[in-house]
């Protein structure tokens, strides 16, 4: 079978972000985000604690750094299972800076993500072009991180799992049904807004970390994501549902 290639394959993380930011409905749920310097890392640090910092062109979460300033002088970082201290910053940020093997970096706002069974979990949004040419969210599904690692991509020892699973552990039925709302909501207006500006997108993949006020913020927004995963969960309502939507779209 040949397989046909998506329309529009946007890599830069740093380009995706600076598209979302003209949306006035999108831009509240975007984590701060600079490229990585030794100064913009200092302010981010000072800012907001605890930072990812992630390759511009990165995927699997492969290279993700999760990095913390605890006192004054004392800095952290984590790479896969590998932690790393420093007590001053010069030698931590040239430690930091040799992971990145002189790649383009960036800096986000580290989010504080809500858990499942004390893993750190997120949620993949996966919005579609229906085969009537409207925006839909066609699949909702939660990733939860290897119990070592500071992300949660499936190549990176992540679990799939279902959201009402992840999401019954802290909310009533009710509540639930408003986040998972929430979620369809911010999945289309993002595409939307992206797809004015890419017109040959056809689907994208959000991933969505909640905080402990369950504000959604959005991590990545991926533009070739993965439907595979939806075949991990036992309902295959909604994998047939993206594969035909897929389908469709590659027609
Ligand atoms: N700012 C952040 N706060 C909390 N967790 C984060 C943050 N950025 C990334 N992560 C965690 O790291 C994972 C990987 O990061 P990200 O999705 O940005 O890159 P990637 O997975 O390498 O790209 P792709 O999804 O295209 O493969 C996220 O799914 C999330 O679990
Ligand atoms: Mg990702």
């Amino acid at each position: 079978m040949i397989q046909k290639k998506p329309r529009m394959h946007v890599l830069s993380k740093w380009v995706k972000t600076k598209a979302l930011l003209g949306s006035d409905e999108v831009r509240q749920y975007i984590p701060d985000t600079r490229r990585l310097s030794k100064s913009s890392l200092k302010t981010m640090l000072k800012s907001y604690g605890m930072v990812y910092v992630k390759p511009e062109k990165g995927t699997y979460g492969k290279g993700v750094i999760r990095v913390e300033q605890r006192g004054k002088d004392e800095y952290s970082y984590q790479l896969g299972t590998k932690e790393k201290d420093f007590w001053d910053y010069e030698t931590f940020y040239l430690s930091l800076l040799r992971e990145t093997n002189k790649r383009s970096y960036l800096i986000q706002k580290g989010i504080h993500l809500v858990k499942y069974k004390k893993l750190r979990f997120d949620i993949r949004v996966m919005v579609q072009l229906s085969p009537k040419g409207v925006w839909e969210t066609t699949g909702l599904i939660g990733r939860v991180a290897h119990p070592e690692k500071i992300v949660t991509n499936y190549h990176s020892g992540g679990k799939i799992m279902d959201v009402k699973r992840l999401f019954g552990e802290h909310l009533s039925t009710n509540e639930m049904e408003k986040v998972m709302h929430k979620l369809d909501n911010l999945g289309v207006a993002t595409a939307r807004h992206l797809h004015k500006k890419y017109p040959g997108i056809r689907q994208i993949g959000l991933d969505i970390g909640f905080d402990h006020s369950w504000i959604p913020w959005i991590i990545e927004v991926n533009t070739n994501p993965d439907p595979y995963i939806f075949n991990k969960l036992s309902d295959k309502s909604m994998y047939r549902k993206v594969m035909r939507y897929r389908r469709a779209a590659l027609k």
